[in-house]
């Protein structure tokens, strides 16, 4: 789907489609629409749509009236789900040049990103492995603004690159684990990496012995797929900056649970165990083009939990490249194991401030549904950056404790820790593991195992893949 800017009136905007936000209680005139705004038919609630044909004075062929719930609570969020709403309704009515009207005080940067990115986000369907003849496509989006608006061809650009950069996540997330491996997730990151000039490093078995992440190799093990740890970087121009920023993200290309095996029933989902490790390639996509003030580095633990012949038991104990030992206790809690090194090794990197993404823990879903990401944090300054960069993405995070009496329902009697905290407060008890590798360094921990995902579509969004944390990491790289 090509993105334009187009300067322009709304009215004169030629387009198979124009949307036109409405408000609730604002009666829209024009395009003999106030009939219908007097019959109730036209409310402006939220998510309301009204297709148009042939109307006087607008030179697209139809207009589509898109509820844009109240003005004072109009937000670039609500505008990036009312272009994401329109577009997937157009879209099923194979309408092919779509194009969205900013009129007046809405014509701004923030507004145009937000339009731009409900749009592409709209668009985004996991349907590479169905048939093609199938496939619906819109061939072009118009941002269509006053001409003396300012910055709106830099929101737009905004708005294409970290959305684009999102459905490659949703992309890599979809992909199921007979095709994405570790090593061609690796391939993926390595690619994107040259064609946006990054540099990218993969981490072989032999490497990471020779580091000593023997807790990540532990879980390794029991595949026959090999492991990867992918590191790719970002360096800013000019040199020395007083941050850098780690984002370390969950790479379980599929979680059959090891030998502690998982039931049979919704077992197909796990492949989006990876989801954090390609939310981080993703915006490092974005960053990339973006080009934030401080260096970006990220890792992604890739490996696949399986309970092949030399995989590990419950009760093992494995040494951390940290030097913790660490027993196993259930072989299902895989994803501290392999976040536990790659945290060690990305302060061993130089990062001064971590972040990582990763499908942690079912317990999450129990406490926030798929509603709200869970934030976890041993610094109070990190934490507040990261909410407000969620808040300007339009991702939702919600912070959870982390008290220090919590840390001893992960003690073990014959290691260091153990890698499970028992029954109660399973995704603090998790996050708790993770914050003994992060050791000093401040560090927020997001645990995206229920908003990863969308069992159900939305009117904005397909089922499947959300790209989440993609936004947020993006924003706060570049408000650093
Ligand atoms: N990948 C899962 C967590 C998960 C569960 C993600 C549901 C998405 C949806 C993780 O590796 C896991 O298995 N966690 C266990 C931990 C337990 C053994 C302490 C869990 O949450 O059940
Ligand atoms: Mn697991
Ligand atoms: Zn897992």
């Amino acid at each position: 789907m090509q993105i334009i800017v187009e300067r322009n009136a709304a009215l004169s905007a030629a387009a198979d489609a124009l949307i036109v936000p409405v408000f609730e209680g604002g009666r829209e005139e024009r395009f003999d629409a106030g009939a219908l705004a007097d019959a109730g038919e036209v409310s402006g609630k939220s998510g309301e749509l009204t297709l148009l044909h042939n109307r006087p004075g607008a030179a697209a062929t139809r207009v589509l009236l898109a509820g844009a719930g109240k003005r004072e609570r109009f937000s670039p969020a609500e505008l990036r789900k009312l272009a994401g709403t329109a577009l997937r309704h157009l879209k099923a009515k194979s309408i092919r040049k779509v194009a969205l009207a900013l009129e007046g005080e809405w014509a701004t940067p923030a507004n145009a990103e937000a339009a731009v990115e409900g749009a592409i986000l709209g668009d985004f369907e996991p349907d590479r492995y169905k048939n093609p003849a199938d496939r619906k496509t819109v061939e072009s989006f118009a941002v269509v603004a006053p001409p003396a608006a300012e910055g709106i061809d830099e929101g737009a650009f905004r708005g294409r690159v970290i959305a684009e950069a999102q459905n490659f996540t949703r992309t890599l997330v979809n992909e199921p684990a007979n095709r994405l491996t570790p090593m061609t997730l690796a391939d993926a990151a390595d690619r994107m990496a040259a064609e946006f000039q990054l540099k990218c490093k993969v981490l072989d078995k032999a490497k990471m012995a020779e580091l000593g992440m023997g807790s990540l190799l532990g879980v390794a093990q029991g595949s026959a797929e090999p492991p990867a740890l992918i590191e790719i970087q970002y360096r800013p121009e000019g040199g020395a900056a007083a941050a850098h920023l780690g984002l370390v993200g969950k790479g379980v290309t599929f979680d059959t649970g090891g030998i502690s095996i998982k039931p049979a029933d919704g077992m197909e989902k796990m492949k989006y165990d990876m989801a954090g490790g390609a939310a981080m390639i993703g915006a490092m996509r974005a960053l990339a083009q973006l080009k934030p003030a401080i260096p970006v580095t990220a890792f992604i633990p890739a490996v696949e939990n399986m309970p092949g012949s030399r995989a590990q038991r419950p009760g093992d104990i494995v040494t951390a490249m940290s030097g913790k030992t660490i027993e196993v206790i259930n072989t299902d809690a895989e994803g501290r194991l392999i976040l536990a090194d790659a945290l060690t090794y990305a302060r061993r990197q130089g990062c001064t401030h971590l972040v990582d993404a990763a499908t942690l823990t079912g317990a999450i879903v129990v406490a926030l549904a798929h509603i709200h990401v869970g934030l976890f944090s041993n610094d109070d300054a990190l934490r507040d950056r990261v909410l407000r960069a969620s808040e300007a993405a339009g991702e939702r995070m919600w912070a959870m404790p982390l008290d220090e009496d919590y840390k001893e329902y992960l003690k073990s009697a014959f290691a260091d820790l153990a890698n499970v905290g028992g029954r109660w407060g399973g995704a603090v008890t998790a996050a708790w593991f993770l914050k003994e590798f992060a050791e000093e360094t401040p560090w927020v921990h997001l645990d995206i195992a229920g908003t990863a995902w969308l069992d159900d579509a939305k009117p904005f969004l397909a089922k499947g893949p959300t790209g989440v944390p993609v936004r947020t990491m993006v924003q706060l790289a570049m408000e650093w």
